[in-house]
């Protein structure tokens, strides 16, 4: 089976500092794979080189089988064109700590926008799945709100729905509840467990280490720009090998 995500020695650098330094690593179709570790890790900027938002200076990093940012033609790389990349960016879905959606737009229109500017489809079409996906994340009776008129955690769910709208095989999530007052975290945690449920494949940087013990399949520690240890959730958390595993986890846990 080919693997949603296959990271081999990928490495990533802005300037002189160097960010990733090897990451290996594989994420399978279905599967839910959460990264943690400190702050400056590299695990946003991991997630950037997935969505071909940064190209990585080193290593191969595969979507779905597919090189990113390069097409290979015998042993020769080539870049790919901006046009190619974007095109190739719309089957990723990305969910930020900040939900930045369109302040002058409602619910149901910031769901829409995206298949309609995007993939040219029919507003109608693009209406009746936004108030299918704001329905699923708990929100059919918001759908006319603003996001002035949302919590951060109803925003968080329409940001999330908005993601879905372009039907992504693969989503990301960098701290999706980091941002959010504690009360407004489990309702957002919920629909990423459906999700999971669902069967999306899933890479969630998280520091809800409750979510990634049971929603979780695979659970990776990084720090300072490689995988420190690997393995199922519940073993990394209950007895990690490392001591830089262990001296991270008595601080988050
Ligand atoms: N666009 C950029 N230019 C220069 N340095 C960056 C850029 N993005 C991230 N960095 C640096 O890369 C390191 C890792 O950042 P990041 O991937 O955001 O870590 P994490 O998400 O694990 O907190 C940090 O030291 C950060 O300052
Ligand atoms: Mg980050």
């Amino acid at each position: 089976m080919t693997a949603m995500v296959k990271a081999e020695g990928v490495h990533k650098s802005y300037g002189a500092a160097h960010i990733l330094k090897g990451i290996d690593l594989e994420v399978a179709p279905g599967e839910v794979f959460c990264l943690i570790g400190p702050s400056g890790s590299g695990k946003s900027t991991f997630l950037r080189c997935i969505n071909h938002l940064e190209k990585v200076n080193a290593g191969r990093l595969y979507v779905d089988g597919e090189l990113v940012g390069y097409r290979q033609k015998g042993d020769k790389l080539y870049e790919l064109k901006d046009s190619e990349v974007a095109l190739k960016r719309r089957d990723i879905g990305m969910v930020f700590q900040r939900f930045n959606l369109f302040p002058h737009m409602t619910a149901t229109e910031n769901v829409m926008e995206a298949p309609v500017q995007v993939k040219g489809e029919s507003k109608a079409v693009a209406r009746e799945r936004a108030l299918k996906l704001l329905d699923r994340v708990g929100l059919g009776d918001k759908s006319g709100n603003y996001p002035s008129q949302l919590s951060g955690g109803q925003q968080q769910r329409v940001a999330i729905a908005r993601a879905l709208a372009m039907e992504p095989k693969l989503m990301l999530f960098d701290e999706p509840t980091s941002a959010l007052d504690p009360e407004l975290v489990g309702d957002v945690l919920d629909v990423m467990r459906d999700l999971a449920e669902s069967g999306m494949t899933m890479v969630v940087v998280t520091h809800e280490m409750g979510f990634a013990r049971e929603v979780g399949d695979s659970l990776v520690f990084m720090d300072g720009g490689v995988v420190v240890e690997s393995g199922h959730p519940r073993d990394v958390l209950t007895n990690p090998r490392h001591d830089r595993t262990k001296a991270f986890l008595s601080k988050v846990l």
